[in-house]
């Protein structure tokens, strides 16, 4: 094991908070991502009783942008609450957004760059931009540029029946086209997971998401909402289903291989709009204003694979390698966190954690060892909860943090899995 090495300043995790999440094409429809976003700040900043003024930049996540606001963390800042010089700036690393604005903000503080930064993502999946054909496209520009009536006509006379097709964003990987359910597919069938261990593992993640909600912990996280056209107050997420039985679940027809495949609605995370932020200060500015933090950043890693292999394999190639830089191992972790793209997904990467394969692959000679399921994903996660591409890595974080605090645990671990054949993972610590 490596030794922990400390890179900077001490980044502390003050507050987070997120709005409802809602399966795409409901309650959130008419909600932009760029009012996710600012609903997730005002109320994190409310929450944590912190000026605007004190805010450095804002970091935020997002992978289908807008063609009209491409930088949405500088439409939130844009915010009442904040001073117009609130530098920000939007990144995107696929389903790891959120977690790639969290890294970047806390690198800044480590660096002393910034004392006081929010971060966090927001995707509205309901709002995504539809395309024209290459050859209505051009017939537009040609128009546009016509000086006559007539030239206009001429331009426009030459669109054909196919060119009114419109393009609409694909889940799927630009280099092999192959879609992230395709993806689970195949890594079920190489690692050997069966359907049922998938549709037991989607049960698991809607039994503890709905006893989270019902108790209040992941309530609490949640920034109310009154979105358009009946305005009334959301507060809990549309897709945990309470009432779902392995025997619905069982009855779901797979949907990327409909011949011989396991993969299905009801063991897939769902299309989701919604919004998270974090809030992160140095560990010398949280104490000067007399925050306790909910934890600190301890470690945190990135890696990546050929996209036509194993699609979301990426945490199993992180997570060895966050835990050394953190100079822990998995039996230390209090509780571990992962993203559910797929149940398939989550169970490979388990699977992942305890071969020597892929722990050679990572550059190590033992594996990261197996996980203790009662410490995994204690309130469920974006299986029944939903995942907005952008915003799930705040989400994740909010929750680690919260629940390690609730159970005075030491150290905890996020994972999160991208397109791209990406992977994230973090080690968070209280003390
Ligand atoms: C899998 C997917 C295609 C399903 O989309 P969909 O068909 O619109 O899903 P729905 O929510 O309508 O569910 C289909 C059916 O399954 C049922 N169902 C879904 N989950 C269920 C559950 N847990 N229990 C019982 N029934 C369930 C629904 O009620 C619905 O039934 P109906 O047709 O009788 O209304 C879509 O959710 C998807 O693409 N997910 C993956 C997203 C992705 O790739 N994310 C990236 C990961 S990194």
């Amino acid at each position: 094991m490596l030794p922990h090495v400390k890179h900077g300043r001490r980044v502390a995790i003050i507050a987070g908070v997120r709005t409802p999440f809602s399966r795409s094409g409901t309650t959130l429809k008419h909600v932009s991502a760029i009012e996710l976003g600012k609903r997730c700040v005002t109320e994190l900043l409310q929450r944590a009783e912190v000026d605007g003024k004190l805010v450095d930049a804002i970091v935020f996540g997002t992978v289908v942008q807008s063609v009209l606001a491409p930088n949405i963390a500088r439409e939130v800042s844009l915010l009442p609450v904040l001073p117009r010089g609130v530098q920000s700036f939007t990144v995107s690393r696929a389903c790891a957004s959120a977690n790639q604005a969290i890294t970047d903000a806390a690198d800044q503080i480590a660096l002393g760059h910034a004392d006081l930064v929010i971060a966090g993502g927001a995707e509205s999946l309901s709002n995504v931009p539809i395309l024209h054909s290459q050859g209505m496209t051009e017939a537009l520009i040609l128009a546009s540029k016509a000086k006559t009536f007539g030239g206009r006509v001429k331009a426009l006379a030459r669109v054909r029946p196919r060119d009114l097709v419109p393009i609409t964003p694909a889940i799927a990987e630009p280099s092999t086209g192959e879609s992230m359910g395709q993806s689970a597919e195949k890594m079920a069938k190489i690692n050997g997971i069966s359907r049922a261990e998938q549709d037991h593992f989607a049960l698991r993640s809607h039994r503890l998401a709905a006893a989270g909600t019902q108790d209040g912990r992941l309530t609490a996280e949640i920034a109310p909402l009154y979105a358009a056209p009946a305005f009334e107050p959301m507060s809990d997420d549309n897709g945990v289903r309470p009432d779902t039985s392995i025997e619905q679940l069982r009855a779901l027809k797979p949907v990327f291989d409909r011949k011989y495949g396991s993969v299905t609605a009801g063991n897939s995370s769902p299309l989701t709009d919604g919004g998270s932020a974090v809030l992160l200060m140095s560990e010398e500015l949280a104490k000067a204003l007399g925050h306790t933090p909910l934890a600190y950043i301890r470690s945190y890693s990135y890696a990546a694979l050929d996209p036509a292999e194993q699609l979301l394999m990426g945490p199993v190639l992180a997570a060895p390698v966050a835990l050394a830089r953190a100079g822990l191992n998995i039996g230390q972790m209090d509780l571990v966190e992962m993203h559910e793209a797929f149940a398939a997904q989550v169970l490979c990467n388990l699977k992942g954690f305890q071969s020597r394969e892929w722990a050679e692959r990572a550059g190590f000679s033992a594996p990261v060892g197996e996980v203790d399921r009662a410490r995994l994903n204690v309130m469920g996660g974006s299986l029944a909860i939903g995942h907005p591409f952008g915003a799930t890595g705040g989400r994740i974080l909010t929750t680690l943090c919260n629940e390690l605090q609730r159970r005075d645990g030491e150290f905890g671990l996020m994972t999160v899995c991208a397109a791209g054949g990406m992977g994230h993972a973090m080690v968070v610590e209280r003390a």
